[in-house]
């Protein structure tokens, strides 16, 4: 079996769902359930013997031993974080917690693992770290995409933070020779996204009949890549790619903000059209985020080039089918809304309108 981190979340619940729906091998999803955590994502996989569900927090080093004794898998998938960068804004900690000390306490529980095992299972294990392009801080327009040699630049707790646990992973491989393997990946959109982040936000607000906040100019630009792209490039990576290495994924998608939340407005306008006028009349500039990154893009050669991996969705397919399944799954959205979510709406957005 393989181990999941933070398989309760957005790309972690995903990925859970894609692999299972490809694969017999069992997932042991370990995740503590914070606010962006939700099993109703997950209730696909109730009865199924293949999906074991442990609410452990990735900072707790004997639950960690235990689950690693008692399940022995032969691969770590840690998506588990805090991964949202006004709340690492607002409330750093958190993020050091979890993505600083969470994934040295993860790393040393699978280190002390990795020793026990024998010659074979020990060369055929691996750790895959799921980082982020916001390690490389932030593009001017005509500056080149990152690329995995670009050097770590870091501008926001949360990106700090995945800067460090990036580091401490690499280290790992180097001083211990744990097979460890990194992704560094754009901005995902898609199904179960938790709606405090860009495209279900708006999505969720222009239904609701609210403004749009997007912020400062709205032309600070994101490479978007749809959530099972993002899963496929994983599963290409522990299965072929070359332990100590790091690879980035991206989908060649580079939008402006205010692009994309026009987009989001034009799909609604056709889809559940309003009484009268546009979604578009709901967009609001509002203040802009302290530190605001204006560009990410990913050179997303490596993987292609080694491991003959590429998006399958353009953006508008994307956006498109995601669009879609907000619409169709509002249930699921309300859910997760609940009162932290809406306490966190007035943190974030009552001073900036
Ligand atoms: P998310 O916030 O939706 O989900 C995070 C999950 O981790 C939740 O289920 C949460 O309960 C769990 N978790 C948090 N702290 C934990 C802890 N201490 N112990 C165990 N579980 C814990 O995040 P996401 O958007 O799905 O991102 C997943 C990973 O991918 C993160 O590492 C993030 O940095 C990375 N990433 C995200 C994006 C993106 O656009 N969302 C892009 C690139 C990389
Ligand atoms: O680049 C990868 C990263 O993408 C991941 O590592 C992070 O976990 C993920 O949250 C995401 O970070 P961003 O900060 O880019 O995503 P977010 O959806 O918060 O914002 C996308 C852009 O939209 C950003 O430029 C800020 C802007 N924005 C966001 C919100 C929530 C708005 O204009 N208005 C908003 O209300």
């Amino acid at each position: 079996m393989i181990l999941v981190t933070g398989g309760a979340g957005f790309i972690g619940a995903n990925f859970v769902l894609d692999w299972l729906r490809g694969s017999d091998e069992a997932v042991l999803n370990v995740d503590k359930l914070t606010y962006a955590g939700n099993l109703r994502t997950l209730e696909s996989l109730q009865s199924d013997p293949r999906h074991i569900f442990a609410r452990v927090d990735i900072c707790d080093a004997a639950a960690l031993d235990t689950l690693f004794s008692t399940h022995r898998p032969r691969a770590v998938v840690h998506f588990a974080a805090e991964s949202h960068v006004d709340r690492s804004i607002h409330g750093p900690a958190d993020f050091v917690q979890t993505n600083v000390v969470g994934t040295f306490v993860l790393l040393e529980a699978a280190r002390r693992y990795w020793a026990s095992l024998d010659d074979s299972a020990r060369a055929a294990f691996r750790f895959l770290h799921v980082s982020t392009d916001e390690v490389f801080g932030s593009l001017s327009p005509a500056d080149p995409q990152f690329c995995e040699t670009t050097p770590y630049a870091p501008n926001s707790p949360y990106s700090a933070t995945k800067a460090g646990s990036d580091h401490l992973v690499r280290a790992y491989f180097h001083t211990y020779g744990l097979p460890t393997l990194t992704t560094n990946c754009s901005n995902n959109y898609g199904p179960y996204q938790f709606p405090e982040k860009l495209i279900p936000l708006m999505i969720a607000h222009a239904l609701a009949g609210k403004a749009l906040p997007v912020y400062g100019d709205g032309r600070n630009v994101r490479d978007w890549l749809y959530v099972s792209d993002h899963c496929s490039a994983i599963r290409e990576v522990l299965a072929r790619g070359e332990p100590g290495q790091t690879y980035n994924i991206g989908g060649w998608n580079e939008k402006a903000n205010i692009e994309v939340v026009q987009t989001i407005c034009d799909l609604l306008d056709a889809a559940r059209p309003k009484a009268q006028g546009s979604y578009r009349d709901q967009i609001a500039f509002v203040k802009d985020r302290p530190g605001h990154d204006r560009r990410y893009a990913i050179d997303a050669r490596k993987l292609e080039r080694e491991l003959g991996w590429k998006p399958a969705e353009t953006f508008e397919t994307g956006l498109a089918k995601t669009v879609r399944w907000y619409l169709e799954n509002q249930p699921w959205v309300d859910e997760v809304a609940s009162g932290e979510y809406r306490k966190w709406v007035e943190t974030n957005y009552t001073k900036r309108v």
